[in-house]
């Protein structure tokens, strides 16, 4: 089911490829314009009918004489929309308005320094001389498209910024949408409100209305099933239908005794008890560590835990009569179908993107959140006021402490892994290092070693801190923790964890590692 948020107003990304297309629709939507992004090769029918209020497009690595260069059709340009090209986007705008590009002599990549030399609304309110911006470019243009003034120039750009304004058509060398271009956000916000004349509607506060309206709408009497992990994701989707539809949410929390410390009863805490959602909780966690038994390949682990989840999910939601729909928590990186972001994107899949069962069941699949970037849930979720601690949570895999906890899955390792874990996380919260980091964790290495306590001999397990900074899990580098915070959790973890004589630091950056150990 496609639930339509009636955005009266909505900007189109067109993107040929650059790493921060979504960065330009994340800025847009910061300015409370929705956007979104699709390939540059949409049609021109499909552009029409999506009645944009403005266009951008997007940087990208090609060269516009490349053969195979991305090429969007060129009747956009006569749409009478406002558009905004940048960087590749700007020499495509030229190429095709019979201006012409070269290739400059030397690539021009990281800060510089440009000068305004004619007024125009897209740098209404920025300074005149030495506006820092960031650049990344190798062509730049030569000769401008008829009816095109320069509107900025750098050193080595004498054509920085041109615009035309008789058709609403600008262009920029630079890269207004990152945080190295300090004057990108009022650049973005001219375009948007002063050419394209945009209101500022998009907001969570109107998100939460209008898919609250267009659930219940949408649901009418029926039944939706969804799968609670306590992630933000799932968690904000449980309360946004529990507004809708009340009652006729039925939320399966599986335990596979696999969770962090506390987990399964905070979920509790939370949605049964302050939400007062229908939520049934499964404990299995027997089950998942039998099946468990002896199993040392990571695969296997993350197979044998995947499986099951899905059998005892189905088999607690065929229990609930006249249930039509599932509701899942999926994402707008997972769905954007783009050049540089290879959608539906195969990057973080959770397991309880309860894969297959919607159509084995018969079930219509419900997504409240696929229009949305993870920082917009969070705000959603603060907006339906679900308590920060669930908001700004980590990830957490699927399969749970089974694949931090290397070689077998017993009991008594994972009551270790547990305590070890949760000394590492109050210690991330304490120090506020918690909200600076994309996750940290505590992994438990299959090899003891010895070490002395008092005047024994100890023979014990070995703890891993990893603690990684990053912004889509995609690539990630170790946190540079201070001394004293690594200090203070690893000597709370061997005073206060019993089995445990040794913590190392995880320094490695993805790639070539992965953020999980397995
Ligand atoms: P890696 O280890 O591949 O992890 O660098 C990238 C991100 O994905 C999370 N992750 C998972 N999440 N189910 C999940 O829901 C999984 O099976 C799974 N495996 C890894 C991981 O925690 C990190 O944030």
């Amino acid at each position: 089911m496609v639930f339509d948020h009636l955005h009266e107003e909505r900007v189109l990304i067109l993107d040929f490829g650059s790493q921060y297309t979504q960065l330009i629709a994340r800025r847009v939507r910061e300015s409370h314009v929705y956007s979104e992004i699709h390939p540059f090769n949409m049609p021109l029918e499909a552009i029409q009918a999506f009645q944009p209020k403005g266009i951008i497009l997007s940087g990208g690595p090609s060269s516009v004489y490349d053969p195979g260069a991305p090429i969007s059709d060129r009747g956009i340009l006569s749409l009478q929309v406002p558009i905004l090209g940048i960087c590749y986007g700007m020499q495509l705008m030229a190429q095709q308005l019979s201006g012409s590009v070269e290739r400059a002599d030397r690539r021009e990549y990281g800060p510089a320094a440009i000068d305004l030399v004619s007024s125009s609304p897209l740098f209404q309110d920025v300074e005149r001389e030495g506006v820092r911006v960031w650049m990344s470019h190798g062509d730049r243009i030569l000769e401008l498209p008829p009816g095109f003034t320069v509107l900025a120039r750098s050193d080595n750009s004498p054509v920085a910024a041109m615009g035309d304004p008789n058709r609403n058509l600008y262009s920029v060398q630079f890269h207004p949408e990152v945080a190295h271009t300090p004057c990108g956000k009022d650049i973005l916000e001219n375009f948007l409100f002063r050419i394209c004349h945009c209101k500022p509607t998009w907001t969570m506060k109107s998100f939460v209305e209008a898919s609250i309206q267009s659930l219940k709408e949408g649901i009418g009497d029926d039944q939706v099933i969804c799968a609670l992990s306590g992630g933000v994701d799932s968690s904000v989707v449980a309360v946004l239908l529990h507004k809708a539809i009340g009652s006729r949410l039925h939320c399966i929390f599986v335990n596979n005794g696999l969770l962090r410390k506390g987990e399964a009863e905070s979920v509790q805490r939370v949605f049964r008890d302050h939400f007062d959602l229908n939520l049934i909780h499964v404990n299995a966690t027997d089950l998942f560590l039998d099946r468990l038994k002896g199993v040392t390949d990571p695969e296997r682990k993350r197979k044998i835990i995947g499986n099951l989840f899905v059998k005892l999910f189905e088999k607690e939601a065929r229990k609930i009569p006249n249930s039509r729909y599932l509701a899942q928590g999926t994402l707008y990186p997972d769905v954007i179908e783009s050049v540089s972001f290879k959608g539906p994107s195969a990057t973080i899949k959770t397991h309880h993107n309860v894969g297959g069962l919607p159509e084995r069941m018969m079930l219509k699949l419900i997504e409240p959140l696929r229009e949305l970037f993870k920082d917009e849930v969070r705000m959603v979720g603060r907006e339906l006021g679900l308590p920060e601690r669930i908001i700004m949570r980590h990830p957490f895999p699927g399969p749970g402490l089974a694949i931090r906890l290397l070689g077998e899955v017993r009991r008594e390792k994972l009551e270790i892994l547990r305590e070890a874990d949760s000394i590492i996380l109050e210690e991330m919260e304490a120090s506020g290092w918690s909200d600076h980091v994309w996750q940290a964790f505590a992994v438990m290495l299959p090899v003891r070693s010895v070490g002395v306590m008092g005047d024994e001999r100890t023979y014990d397990e070995v703890i891993a801190l990893r603690a990684v900074e990053s912004v889509d899990a995609m690539t990630a580098d170790w946190a540079r923790l201070p001394y004293d915070l690594l200090a203070r959790i690893s000597n709370r973890i061997i005073n206060e964890v019993k089995g445990v004589n040794r913590v190392v630091y995880d320094i490695s950056s993805k790639p070539p590692s992965t953020i999980e150990w397995e």
